[in-house]
């Protein structure tokens, strides 16, 4: 049985007369331990993808299945348990609360988790050793983004869903931070999704999948990703 399983997922708007999906009939499978990235054009429905695996948002039909257990008839209680504990997220725009520093912020998040690792110990393993007093407003793109990622390993969670997260950084920040997060797969044995437009970022994915009007085109293993630091675009 795989790690992560989309079966037959449907997500819907209804808008006036027409009816959208996002998600059109999903089915994919995910191993343990990958790295993914899942590609597709906007509007193509990788954050609906992403939301619904992340129980952040609901589907409309089909089953999410995430290590043997149905995440999509999970109840709203049961979903607050398993954001919390089970679901790491990296947003485009790092969504960091301002009024607290670096290590407040994962601090925040390590404390209602069990298991959870050392906030210091995570924030140096991202690189911001002399950093952690710093608040939001006083650190680049790159390292608020590095905090963010700190914020989301501390929780230890199952899986590591990032949804554009070079999207507002340069070239150079981008690859640092993608090699973060590969590092992360590569050392802790974590399943990272990576969601991104971006087509050069899946050379170095263990997996590819690729989305396009709420469906899966393809669904591919990568044997040989090469490291971030080797991806160009
Ligand atoms: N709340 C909503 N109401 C109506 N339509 C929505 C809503 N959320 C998403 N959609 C539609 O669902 C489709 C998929 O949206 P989604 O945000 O998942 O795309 P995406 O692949 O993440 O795009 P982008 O790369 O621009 O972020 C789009 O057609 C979008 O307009
Ligand atoms: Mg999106």
């Amino acid at each position: 049985m795989a790690y992560i399983e989309f079966r037959g997922v449907n997500k819907y708007y209804i808008m006036g007369e027409k009816k959208i999906f996002a998600a059109d009939n999903m089915n994919f499978v995910i191993e343990k331990g990958e790295f993914c990235v899942i590609l597709g054009p906007s509007g193509a429905g990788k954050t609906t993808l992403l939301n619904m695996l992340g129980g952040m948002d609901s589907c409309d039909g089909g089953t999410i299945l995430l290590d043997k257990r149905e995440i999509s008839s999970l109840n709203e209680r049961e979903l607050t348990d398993y954001r919390r504990y089970e679901v790491g997220f990296v947003f485009q725009f790092y969504n960091l609360i301002q009024n607290l520093t670096a290590l407040e912020n994962v601090e925040l998040a390590s404390e209602i988790c069990r298991n959870s690792f050392d906030p210091r110990q995570t924030l140096e393993a991202v690189g911001l050793a002399g950093r952690m007093d710093n608040f939001p407003a006083q650190l680049s793109g790159g390292e608020q983004q590095r905090v963010s990622i700190a914020r989301a390993l501390a929780k230890n969670p199952k899986i590591l869903l990032c949804d554009e997260p070079t999207g507002a950084l340069d070239y150079k920040t981008g690859k640092h931070i993608l090699q973060i997060l590969q590092d992360s797969c590569q050392k802790t044995g974590k399943t990272v999704i990576v969601v991104t437009h971006n087509s050069a970022i899946a050379g170095m994915a263990d997996r590819i999948i690729q989305v396009k009007n709420g469906t899966i085109l393809q669904n591919e293993e990568n044997k040989q990703p090469l490291p971030a630091a080797q991806i160009e675009w």
